[in-house]
């Protein structure tokens, strides 16, 4: 059986289940540990499946399970990411719209969680074989891109998760000089996180989990250690901060 491994937080996730479904097939002698907040059947024998409620205490006990292991982990691919749903709460349209609970949810599930894995995994992380960290981010995160203005929360969610991620970059260059960062944007994609703003999205924009899943698989094992975090599209194009 392989020692290496990959590992999928919110492992839930549409885009998730289609790159857990691509990198299966890409890579069958890998095992895939998968993370999520649901109790989910392996897809593989080889796989290992984790419950997490993303509390920091289970994020550092999940991890430290992991680390037990002792595999190499060749990527981490974090999908955690939300917009609307169990808060009630919608983007926001105008100032008056701000709300703290929903901002905050935000800020937490959004740009937090996926820091606390970074930290939590950093000891697996730092051997001698290259390891591509992507978290999932979004073109709504950039501020030379900000046209629109609205959605205040989650714009602001993923921007914060970049200067993160543009941080750790900076210091993994001088700490762990194998980890590649990447924050990926999907594109507009059918999940039930856009499910509700599709209306005026044209066909040929809206992509599937599965188109996304394959482009994102891509871009990860042609991706290598830099010194740099990337922030790049579904076509693996640079997106401005
Ligand atoms: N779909 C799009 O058009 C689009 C566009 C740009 C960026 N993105 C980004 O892509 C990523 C994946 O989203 P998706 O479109 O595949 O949506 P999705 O199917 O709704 O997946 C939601 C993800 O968020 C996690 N999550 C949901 N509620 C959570 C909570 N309370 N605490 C912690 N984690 C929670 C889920 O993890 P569990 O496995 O633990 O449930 C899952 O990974 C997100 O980061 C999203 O911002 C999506």
């Amino acid at each position: 059986m392989t020692n290496v491994a990959i590992i999928v937080i919110g492992a839930s996730s549409a885009i998730a289940d289609a790159f857990i479904q691509a990198q299966t097939e890409q890579n069958p002698d890998v095992k895939i540990i998968t993370v999520s907040r649901q109790a989910k059947t392996a897809l593989h024998a080889n796989n290992l499946h984790f419950q997490c409620d993303y509390s920091k205490k289970q994020i550092q006990q999940v991890a430290s399970r992991i680390l037990g292991q002792e595999l190499t982990i060749k990527s981490v691919t974090i999908f955690n990411g939300i917009l609307h749903d169990e808060f009630d709460a919608f983007p926001e349209k105008k100032l008056e719209d701000i709300d703290l609970e929903y901002s905050m949810a935000l800020f937490n599930i959004n740009t937090m969680i996926p820091m606390l894995w970074l930290q939590a995994l950093l000891p697996a992380l730092k051997s001698k074989q290259p390891c591509v960290v992507t978290a999932l981010s979004a073109r709504i995160g950039s501020i030379s891109d900000n046209r629109m203005g609205g959605w205040y929360s989650y714009r602001s969610s993923k921007t914060a998760l970049n200067m993160m991620f543009k941080s750790a970059a900076v210091e993994l260059a001088r700490r762990a000089k194998n980890i590649k960062l990447i924050l990926f944007h999907p594109g507009t994609t059918d999940t039930p996180l856009s499910k509700p703003f599709q209306a005026n999205v044209p066909d040929e924009k809206l992509f599937t989990p599965e188109f996304v899943a394959h482009q994102l698989s891509g871009i990860i094992a042609n991706s290598h250690p830099d010194g740099t975090v990337s922030y790049v599209d579904w076509q693996n194009k640079l997106i401005e901060w």
